[in-house]
């Protein structure tokens, strides 16, 4: 019998604290008007001593199990999309296992800012293959603990938060498919973004603590032209054309890498989902928090023919196109 899969739920959760680019412009030397020129981030959220990315993760999951009224018994797997889990080990995924009172497997994936999208992808597949039914899918970041406070080029860029979606087989279904994804990664290019650990290597150590380094004009570029090549791959698989795309949801890392990504696409930045001024970059977490909202604002509905793209540290990059049931 034919089948497909479809994502029956979704969910998102942030921490109540928002800092303002005002609020920045007094601890650094920047100002909103700065901010808002180059990235289009008005705010962010920030996570409180209390929260974690299992604590948001876990608030996203229910919310999604909820709207897919599926009970976190009847889930056959957790996977966790995040780049500051709440330790080396256990996964920020079994510890989410255990606060939403599921008893299935639970892993983490870190992909940096593509987190989410590879985690979409390993679980349409597991999917497709028949090992899984039904999947909670996370992305739950607090990039705000490995923030460095002090740099002005980066400190303003990132949030917290978390989104969650549920993924289901639907027998003998045609509709709300979704098609095969597109991943790729240079790590020869990983100066250009990251974040050394707890377990890097002395003679490795670039930097005493793990805060984000990045050199924010090379990364611009190699993202635009990576998710540019992936997407056109993605649409090639699918047997679809860049205008079948109804909608957009790109990782929120800036809006002008937004508006570039849909240029080389030849589409109206219309199309896009932005919420990036709301947000900033919440890396794994952007694309699923994008999404829920995207639903709530019935952006995306029934039939769209929806894109998630993403770009981050590896360095990193995806595409998936999905058809939306
Ligand atoms: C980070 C980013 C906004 C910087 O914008 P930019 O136009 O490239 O700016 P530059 O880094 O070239 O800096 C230009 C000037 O602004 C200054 N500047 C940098 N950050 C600033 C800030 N927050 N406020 C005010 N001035 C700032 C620089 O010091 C520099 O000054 P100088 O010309 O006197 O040396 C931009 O490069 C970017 O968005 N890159 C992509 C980053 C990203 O999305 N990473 C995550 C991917 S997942």
């Amino acid at each position: 019998m034919s089948f497909s899969c479809h994502i029956s739920g979704f969910g998102h959760a942030v921490p109540e604290r928002i800092v303002t680019n005002q609020e920045l412009s007094e601890m650094i030397d920047t100002s909103d008007e700065w901010i808002v020129e180059r990235t289009g981030i008005s705010q962010r959220h920030i996570a409180s001593d209390e929260d974690s990315s299992a604590t948001l993760g876990a608030e996203a999951a229910k919310r999604a199990l909820e709207k897919a009224g599926v009970s976190a018994v009847d889930l056959d797997l957790i996977i966790t999309a995040t780049c500051t889990p709440s330790g080396m080990f256990p996964s920020t995924a079994s510890r989410i296992q255990h606060s939403i009172g599921a008893n299935c497997g639970a892993f983490d994936i870190n992909a940096a800012c593509n987190g989410f999208v590879t985690a979409l992808s390993t679980a349409s597949q597991l999917i497709h293959s028949r090992s899984a039914e039904k999947i909670l899918v996370i992305g739950s970041e607090v990039l705000s603990r490995i923030t460095d406070w002090s740099d002005r080029g980066t400190c303003i860029l990132f949030g917290d938060g978390a989104g969650a979606v549920i993924i289901e087989r639907n027998e003998g279904s045609e509709t709300g498919q979704i098609f095969p994804p597109v991943l790729g990664s240079d790590g020869g290019a990983a100066e250009l973004l990251f974040a050394s650990g707890p377990c890097t290597a002395p003679s490795d150590l670039l930097d005493q603590e793990a805060k984000i380094i990045m050199d924010g004009r090379s990364v611009f570029k190699y993202a635009v032209t990576a998710m540019a090549e992936a997407v056109e791959e993605a649409l090639k698989k699918a047997n679809l054309k860049a205008e079948d795309i109804d909608i957009c949801i790109p990782h929120q890392a800036n809006k002008r890498i937004i508006k570039a990504l849909m240029d080389r696409l030849g589409l109206p930045i219309e199309r896009a989902f932005v919420n990036v001024q709301k947000y900033g970059n919440t890396s794994s977490a952007s694309i699923p928090i994008a999404l829920s909202e995207a639903l709530e604002e019935k952006r995306l509905k029934s039939g769209n023919t929806v894109l998630f793209v993403a770009f981050g540290g590896g360095l990193n990059w995806g595409a998936m196109i999905a058809n939306w049931g």
